[in-house]
């Protein structure tokens, strides 16, 4: 269930708050640890998310022009029902914002199969392939509003792998702004599980806007319950939280967060 070794050094066993002032800040520190990465792992298995959130994520990776060619990709969800060229598909999203712009092997790119006639068995496939491809080097991650990840829901099995799930009404009020109205957004989705996001070396959360705060400050300081499916991110060896001050906002002990990334002894500083 829990994360294998890396090539890579990971972090010490506990969540790591990373606040900044702004988005863009939290984005520059988030990107520097997919660089340094793909640097040490040519080879790397990135798992991707979508969502507003990582946007300015997508943005600076391609700005820093680093070497795609040996690199897989696995990305955590897509509404079922929605084929690859619908423009509200995560797949359009994927090549949009980041595919079309790098120099990637689009053989080394998965996204599940909202199409996908059998979809337990889809589902099933697609875990294999991650286990094939040697397991997740770095999931990123955003959170919903109600703390969902990817897009496990409240009462997500924490140990849940690839599957369908119904989203919430509140996710497809969120998701709304991206289709003509809240009736146009699928009542169902293919999503890595809880138990999936688990088993990455390293998870990279990052989460912007005072719409998270509450979300981030259950999932980070609250009790590990599947009604905030983030929360099970305690339980990771290597999770990063990068935050900008808004999302940061209802965190209980931000200032303790703020001063032991301030105060990294040389031998943390990765
Ligand atoms: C979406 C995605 C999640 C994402 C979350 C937040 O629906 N399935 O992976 O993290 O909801 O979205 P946003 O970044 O747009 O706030």
């Amino acid at each position: 269930m829990f994360a294998r070794n890396s090539v890579i050094a990971l972090a010490t066993f506990d969540m790591e708050i990373i606040i900044q002032p702004t988005a863009e800040a939290a984005t520059t520190r988030a990107a520097r640890v997919i660089a340094r990465l793909l640097r040490e792992k040519p080879n790397a298995v990135l798992g991707l998310a979508t969502g507003s959130t990582p946007l300015l994520l997508y943005r600076e990776l391609i700005r820093m022009k680093l070497d795609w060619r040996k690199v897989t990709t696995f990305n955590l969800d897509e509404y079922v029902g929605l084929a690859p060229t619908h423009p509200q598909s995560y797949h359009s999203f994927m090549r949009e914002n980041l595919f079309q712009h790098i120099k990637i092997s689009m053989r080394n790119v998965h996204i599940p199969d909202g199409m996908a006639k059998n979809i337990p068995a889809s589902c099933e496939n697609y875990e294999r392939k991650i286990t094939a491809a040697g397991g997740i080097d770095l999931q990123v991650l955003g959170i919903g509003t109600d703390g969902h990840i990817g897009f496990n829901e409240p009462t997500s099995s924490l140990a849940s792998r690839t599957r369908i799930k119904t989203l919430t009404q509140q996710t497809r009020r969120d998701n709304a702004r991206f289709f003509g109205s809240e009736a146009d957004v699928p009542h169902h989705c293919i999503t890595m599980g809880i138990g999936t996001i688990m088993e990455a070396r390293q998870n990279l959360l990052l989460a912007f806007g005072p719409k998270k705060a509450r979300a981030v400050a259950e999932a980070v300081e609250g009790p590990i319950t599947s009604i905030n499916p983030a929360s099970m991110l305690q339980m990771h060896p290597a999770t990063k939280v990068c935050l900008d001050k808004d999302a940061a906002s209802q965190l209980q002990r931000a200032d303790y967060y703020r001063w032991v990334y301030d105060n990294k002894p040389g031998w943390q500083q990765i």
